[in-house]
């Protein structure tokens, strides 16, 4: 069985979908592994190391995916224009990567025009034997650091308390806003470079777990706030009367802040407004703000896509992909995540493909098969 891994061609991305461990784990399985030329060079990984581990190195794309029967990427394949590579995939072709397919609704039916089995990583269900094939954990606690550590390189100042012969520097106040897999990792970071934390989320599980960072919690603990999330934990949207007491509760807090790093998300929802204009107005001049939350619309009004703005004295960061600024750690969890669910969808006997698909983690995240969009949260969407 043929695996491919091709170079990814989106802007911005700098990840790969295999490391040299999993190339070596994956030939061990029996398949046969072919990487394009240059596909791990911004992840500090040489066509080298791939072929120290068992992979060919193609000279391109078309070469590496002719026969393939499994690729693997990073973000979905480009349907269509000058850079289209579904052209290249034989019909019947498992293509494996972070799909994104609420918002690509176009892309998913022209996978399914073209015959490809279409698997999302980002659909992994959140259940105990999923967890290592989690990638949407993965990939946000590395951006949670991240967040913090570009933070605090925007910031004119030190983070922890310091005694020094000319004088004490105070310590750095940091909000977290939205505490689910990157805000825990961004409490943890900011409080190992002496911070002060505090976060909001609008679960109230989130409480014990910022706790159990030493960062304080705050939030509006209604009867709403009781109830705000769903079965599967993520957070609803919230009603209007909520996030008017949500806002003023946040205009308080904000103001003492030196850094705020925004992180909320609502699954197939826009990401909600927490920061406003006057907000950032009120912080105090050499503030920081980054927001994760950018490439979903974003959490601040003033953030933009891809930038560094400065408003009303507050830097305000909107880095996209920010798992791709750590891009060789990114990209090991990411072929590791990959690698757990090829182990579920490999023979190890037959060395051949075996897929279950009535299985739950196959169901959840099969988007379109046998040229048709199949997902059910998708299909009659686009087929
Ligand atoms: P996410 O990326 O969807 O959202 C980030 C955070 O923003 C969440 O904590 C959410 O509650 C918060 N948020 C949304 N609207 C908000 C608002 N208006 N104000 C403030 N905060 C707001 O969340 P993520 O990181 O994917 O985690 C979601 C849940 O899944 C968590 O309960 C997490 O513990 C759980 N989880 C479970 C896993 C498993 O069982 N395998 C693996 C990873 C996470």
């Amino acid at each position: 069985m043929k695996i491919a891994i091709p170079r990814e061609r989106r802007a911005h991305e700098t990840r790969v979908a295999a490391s040299p461990e999993t190339v070596k784990k994956l030939s061990a399985l029996g398949c046969e592994i072919v990487v394009e030329k240059g596909a791990g060079t911004d992840a500090a990984i040489l066509d080298d190391d791939y072929k120290a581990a068992g992979a060919a190195v193609a000279k391109d794309a078309k070469t590496a995916l002719a026969g393939a029967d499994v690729v693997l990427k990073v973000q979905r394949p480009i349907a269509g224009g000058a850079d289209d590579e579904l052209g290249l995939y034989k019909k019947g072709t498992i293509v494996i990567s972070i799909m994104d397919p609420m918002r690509a609704q176009d892309d998913v039916a022209a996978m399914a025009k073209a015959g490809l089995t279409a698997f999302a990583m980002d659909l992994v269900p959140r259940i105990t034997r999923a967890q290592s094939m989690d990638v949407l954990s993965s990939q946000a606690n590395l951006a949670g650091y991240k967040a913090v550590l570009d933070a605090a390189g925007e910031y004119g100042r030190a983070m922890p308390m310091m005694m020094t012969a000319a004088g004490t520097i105070a310590p750095a106040r940091v909000l977290v806003m939205g505490v689910g897999v990157a805000g825990l990792q961004a409490i943890a970071t900011a409080r190992r470079l002496g911070a002060i934390v505090s976060a909001t989320d609008v679960r109230p599980a989130a409480k014990e777990q910022v706790e159990s960072l030493s960062g304080t919690f705050i939030a509006v603990e209604d009867e709403e706030f009781k109830q705000a999330e769903t079965a599967g934990g993520y957070a609803k949207e919230m009603s209007d009367a909520y996030k008017a007491k949500q806002a003023a509760l946040i205009a308080e807090t904000i103001k003492k802040q030196d850094m705020v790093i925004t992180t909320a998300l609502i699954p197939g929802r826009p990401a909600p407004m927490l920061v406003s204009a006057d907000m950032v107005k009120s912080m105090k001049p050499g503030s920081v703000i980054v927001d994760l939350a950018v490439e979903a619309g974003g959490n601040c009004v003033l953030s933009q896509p891809g930038k560094v703005v400065v408003k009303h004295g507050v830097r305000i960061v909107g880095h996209l992909n920010v798992p791709g600024r750590l891009a060789t750690d990114a990209s090991a969890l990411y072929a590791r995540n990959l690698f757990n669910l090829l182990q579920l969808i490999i023979d190890s006997e037959s060395k051949a493909l075996n897929i279950d698909w009535d299985d739950e983690i196959i169901k959840g995240i099969c988007v379109t098969r046998d040229g048709a969009v199949v997902h059910p949260a998708l299909a009659g969407k686009g087929d």
